[in-house]
């Protein structure tokens, strides 16, 4: 019988390095003189930043976050797999990975019968070719089914509804998935059982105004790393996100499958919070958002808007509008849902289970 299991994750590359790695970035931005007086010294950070930090720049702290996020994917996992997916549509971003100067969709899905995973290349910043928690190999390539079917008949009921998604055949620029669908992957796979189920890739221009110019990264002051000068069209809104999710369940709930919505990203990025000098993430929205995802309350991030989310550093969170709406259109609510905030680990990540009523 067709059903829709709704799921909610992070693709916080940092959990798949070391725990001195985690804090990188806080311990480059601490010498590189990029920081206001006020915040350049542990001394002077929130109190729970400098609880995170502790005595050993975050370390302890950082293997404490993993073991959390890691906690609630098994509980995401149990679920999916009690669940038996037919098919696992994932809902992530393309940062400047597939969606690139020669073409940017609004969003895409990718249409393949298999699809390739190299989880170290793009991470060499966070340290890809430093030994990562699996310990395999810089090189690995991770190879996982696709729903070809499944994503050709969404595609086609999605345009007899006035949707009108774009679809590729192959993954442009690259021969591999990006990192939201990446990670994702790796994370749900933690425990390394292996992974069956045959996915279809939903990427998302969650960067709008930022992807080109910036390259998926954030426009430092006065700064567009030499490309366009102007901000780029904006990411698609919320409101149209969550529509396309509503359309999503109406169309796999008449279908034959039994199919997993996974919402992938992070809530607020510092990276992506400018009233944070991009130090740590817009902590209070954050919470805001997780009340709301956890008491239902789905149409309230209906009624957000792009400007909403990019003051939060929450540009991502147009990755979890399908998946919400999906769960408006079938009354479903969450039976978990928990948000694990972390000033130094650039990111609260929430991860959350809907399942069918
Ligand atoms: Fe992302």
């Amino acid at each position: 019988m067709a059903e829709i299991l709704g799921l909610g994750l992070s693709h916080f590359g940092g959990f798949m390095f070391s725990d001195e790695e985690m804090s990188s970035r806080i311990k480059a931005r601490l010498v590189d003189g990029s920081l206001p007086p006020s915040l350049d010294h542990p001394s002077k950070w929130p109190g729970p930043m400098r609880d995170e930090w502790g005595n050993d720049e975050g370390a302890s702290f950082a293997h404490r976050h993993r073991e959390e996020y890691f906690g609630g994917l098994d509980r995401v996992r149990k679920a999916l797999d009690e669940f038996r997916p037919d098919a696992v549509f994932i809902f992530g971003d393309d940062q400047y990975e597939c969606f690139r100067e020669d073409l940017v969709p609004p969003y895409c899905v990718f249409v393949g019968d298999e699809f390739e995973s190299k989880p170290y290349l793009r991470a060499r910043g966070l340290g890809g070719d430093t030994p990562n928690i699996w310990n395999d190999p810089f090189d690995t390539v991770i190879r996982t089914p696709g729903a070809a079917d499944v994503a050709r008949y969404v595609l086609n009921a999605l345009l007899a509804q006035d949707f009108e998604p774009a679809y590729s055949y192959r993954l442009p620029h690259q021969d591999y998935l990006g990192h939201a669908f990446t990670n994702t992957l790796m994370f749900l796979d933690h425990r390394r059982t292996g992974w069956r189920y045959p996915i279809v890739p939903f990427a998302i221009n969650a960067y709008g105004s930022s992807l080109i110019r910036a390259r998926g990264g954030i426009v430092e002051k006065g700064g567009n790393n030499g490309t366009a000068r102007l901000p780029d069209p904006p990411a698609p809104s919320p409101r149209r996100c969550f529509e396309i999710g509503r359309a999503l369940a109406r169309i796999v709930r008449d279908s034959p499958w039994r199919v997993a919505f996974i919402a992938t990203a992070s809530f607020s990025h510092a990276f992506l919070t400018e009233k944070n000098f991009f130090f740590y993430p817009d902590m209070e929205s954050d919470r805001r958002r997780h009340a709301e995802l956890a008491a239902g309350e789905y149409l309230k991030w209906r009624a957000l808007t792009v400007p909403i989310l990019e003051d939060a550093g929450q540009h991502e969170l147009v990755n979890w509008c399908p998946m919400v709406g999906a769960m408006e259109e079938l009354g479903q609510k969450p039976a978990y849902c928990e948000l694990m905030e972390s000033y130094l680990m650039n990111s609260n990540k929430c991860v959350a289970i809907i399942p069918p009523a």
